[in-house]
């Protein structure tokens, strides 16, 4: 992919009026765009090197959705082999088997995967509303497993608040299905796929792509729930978690709204933006079982990736991508994960969904406030690293299900 510079070079030279037009729309038909709106994307990446998600690899500018889609599974396959690592393939068997969960409208459920290795099993905890189809479920990547049969209202996952507001809550056990650990964590979902005693291929998917995997899999349950609308369904994560849920958002489409809370480093930021905030090379040092082994040929060497950010969260496109920043959360690198989201828009556009709902591409945004546009969420909290009763606010305030 070539550099975001190139995206103002090769917009189309006449501008007069408010309007431009080029090819767009998944069936190729001409779509009004405008002019201040392109200005909006392209502008504070042209420095910044970035790949361009609209430049293909022949060095063609795509320019329809058709197109992108086209090559889309291309750039899925290079954040697989030097970012993520491969997923684990579909299950031979799944199963579900609900154990009854806390009281009220909670469910739990054990979701058990069969490889060729034998078996796992993770739980799936469900929160719905006491009465009526939720407005829409929060998936939630629990790495923190703190999500019991009565999480509470507040803070990280306010079941009660959630299902007050009208919405559901799933939370998976991220460690159940891949302990977050160096030494153990193949222990959960990846030993039923890889023979124990063998070291991995060096491009397979650790910890990060394991609990993405895991909520796929979450998902293939809430089809089959009668309480729970699928076509509804916002994966959710927040931090690490937030890292997996843009991997499993990127990868299947059954999300149509993808929420990343302060995912930082390998999550919403920026990665060319290396010496901000956590690097590439600090965070496989310090977490060297969540990412696979090629991408550590990226360590002190951002700029050779063929790959940035902003494309991962392009590929959720037309998919609602929300992004969540903490103004004093420096080890996400916030401003990373602003531009990151910036730099995602020229794809939205292609969808006619390319307003990220900011007034301004300036740096930092006001705090507190929810910018969405039709396709596109962000915004900056004060204060630090969290989930907090704040970010829910907004997501739940949203309607983050409806364009
Ligand atoms: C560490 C790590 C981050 C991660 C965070 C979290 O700070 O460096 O990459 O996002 O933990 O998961 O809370």
């Amino acid at each position: 992919m070539g550099a975001l510079a190139v995206v103002a070079a090769a917009l189309p030279a006449e501008t007069t009026g408010s309007m431009v037009t080029r090819t767009a729309g998944i069936n190729g038909e001409s779509r009004p765009v405008s002019a201040a709106a392109v200005a909006r994307v392209a502008g504070p990446l042209d420095d910044l090197g970035a790949p361009d998600p609209l430049m293909s690899d022949s060095g063609e500018r795509i320019t329809s959705a058709r197109a992108w889609e086209q090559q889309r599974p291309e750039l899925l396959a290079a954040f697989e082999e030097n970012v993520y690592g491969t997923s684990l393939p579909a299950p031979t068997k799944t199963t579900f088997s609900e154990a009854g969960g806390g009281g009220g409208s909670a469910k739990k459920i054990t979701i058990t995967v069969t490889g060729p290795e034998g078996d796992a099993s993770f739980t799936l905890r469900l929160f719905t509303p006491s009465s009526g189809t939720p407005k829409g479920t929060f998936l939630l990547i629990d790495h923190r497993g703190s999500v019991g049969d009565d999480p509470g209202s507040g803070g990280y996952a306010p079941a009660a608040t959630i299902t007050g507001a009208g919405y559901a809550l799933a939370a998976v056990n991220a460690e159940e299905i891949a302990p977050d650990d160096a030494s153990s964590y193949r222990n959960g979902v990846i030993d039923a796929f890889y023979p124990a005693g063998q070291d991995l291929p060096a491009d397979a998917g650790r910890t990060i792509s394991a609990w993405a995997w895991g909520a796929s899999r979450a998902m293939d349950y809430l089809q089959t729930d009668p309480d729970i609308d699928p076509s509804k369904v916002a994966v959710i994560g927040h931090s690490r978690g937030g890292k997996a849920a843009l991997w499993a958002g990127a990868q299947d489409p059954r999300f149509p709204v993808v929420i990343s809370n302060n995912s930082g480093s390998t999550g919403a930021k920026l990665a060319r933006r290396d010496s901000a905030g956590e690097s590439i090379s600090a965070i496989n040092s310090q977490f060297p079982h969540w990412f696979p082994e090629t991408y550590k040929r990226y360590d002190s060497n951002a700029d050779a990736l063929p790959v940035d950010q902003n494309e991962l969260l392009a590929l959720i496109a037309p998919g609602r991508v929300v992004v969540a920043s903490a103004a004093e959360d420096g080890n996400a690198d916030p401003q990373g994960e602003f531009l990151s989201y910036l730099g995602a828009a020229p794809v939205y556009e292609l969808y006619g969904l390319g307003d990220t709902g900011l007034s301004s591409t300036s740096w930092p945004p006001a705090t507190g406030e929810g910018f969405r546009g039709p396709g596109m969420s962000y915004h900056l909290r004060s204060g630090g690293h969290g989930l907090e009763d704040a970010d829910w606010d907004i997501y739940l305030g949203s309607d983050l299900f409806t364009r």
